[in-house]
């Protein structure tokens, strides 16, 4: 049972990027295969993942060009991570797209993964930070939406906008959509601060929407993305996050089961 995930937030920053490369190193230390989705015009993941996003011919860009269902196959890359992650990478030439908002256009991700998921454990949509129309071609593709926050006052400041997206979307585009949850990126050890504001996010959006374990705030984070190599290669170094991730990939091969 295939899975399309969202990862969201309109802000950058928060860890979007890291958690669903993070998230593909513990599907990746578990035997099994996703396919990131670069969605980001930024190309963050199709970097981290090894490609070089001006060599990229068939991009994200171009599966929202044109209505082809399947046609996602043909983009589909091998990554410098092994057998186990497949991308999607995209182009700067996504910028483009902005401000097209027929519905015809939204589905047109969404047609273009037809059967290609069906390779794969989950594929994971790496969006852009902005709650515009490439995001919203993210949500009409997607089963699941995962909201990625740090426990910061500017990160859930935007909360809800994000919601009422993911809402707007289930309404007008694609009733399967769920809301699976909250990742929580980016915890420090010790802060009142940062407890503070998970407090309040538990207040927001329900604390049973609030997805555990946090995954801690790491130097080794910003080693492994420098090095572009998954987190599950620095062993013991990286445990602390890869412990937390392992758990949230669980729970959200869980999530997708329960579902599907
Ligand atoms: N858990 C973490 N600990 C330390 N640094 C992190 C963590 N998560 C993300 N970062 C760093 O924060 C920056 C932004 O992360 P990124 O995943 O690119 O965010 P986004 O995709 O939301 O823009 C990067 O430099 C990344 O290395
Ligand atoms: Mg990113």
């Amino acid at each position: 049972m295939s899975a399309t995930v969202a990862l969201l937030n309109q802000k950058g920053g928060v860890g979007k990027t890291t958690v669903t490369l993070g998230l593909a190193s513990s599907a990746r230390a578990a035997g099994q295969r996703v396919l990131v989705v670069d969605l980001d015009p930024q190309s963050n993941a199709s970097w981290l993942l090894g490609t070089d996003p001006a060599t990229a011919e068939v991009t994200t860009a171009e599966l929202l060009s044109a209505s082809r269902s399947g046609s996602a196959g043909k983009a589909v890359r091998s990554t410098t991570w092994g057998p186990a992650v497949d991308l999607i990478a995209s182009s700067a030439r996504l910028l483009h797209h902005e401000g097209n908002h027929q519905r015809e256009a939204a589905t047109r991700l969404r047609k273009a993964l037809e059967g290609v998921q069906d390779d794969y454990e989950l594929v994971l949509l790496d969006c852009a930070p902005s709650l515009g129309w490439i995001t919203t071609t993210a949500l009409a593709a997607a089963d699941f939406a995962l909201v990625v926050v740090e426990p910061s006052a500017l990160s859930l400041r935007g909360i809800e906008a994000v919601a009422d997206t993911i809402d707007g979307v289930w309404e007008k585009l694609n009733p399967g959509i769920e809301l699976a949850g909250v990742i929580v990126n980016r915890v420090p050890a010790v802060s009142s601060e940062a407890e503070r504001r998970l407090d309040e996010l538990s207040r927001i959006v329900g604390k049973r929407s609030v997805w555990q374990p946090v995954i801690p705030q790491r130097v080794i984070v910003n080693q492994a993305n420098a090095e572009r190599r998954p987190l599950h290669d620095y062993g013991s170094r990286a445990a602390d996050v890869t412990n937390a991730l392992d758990q949230l990939y669980k729970k959200l091969r869980r999530t997708v089961k329960k579902h599907g």
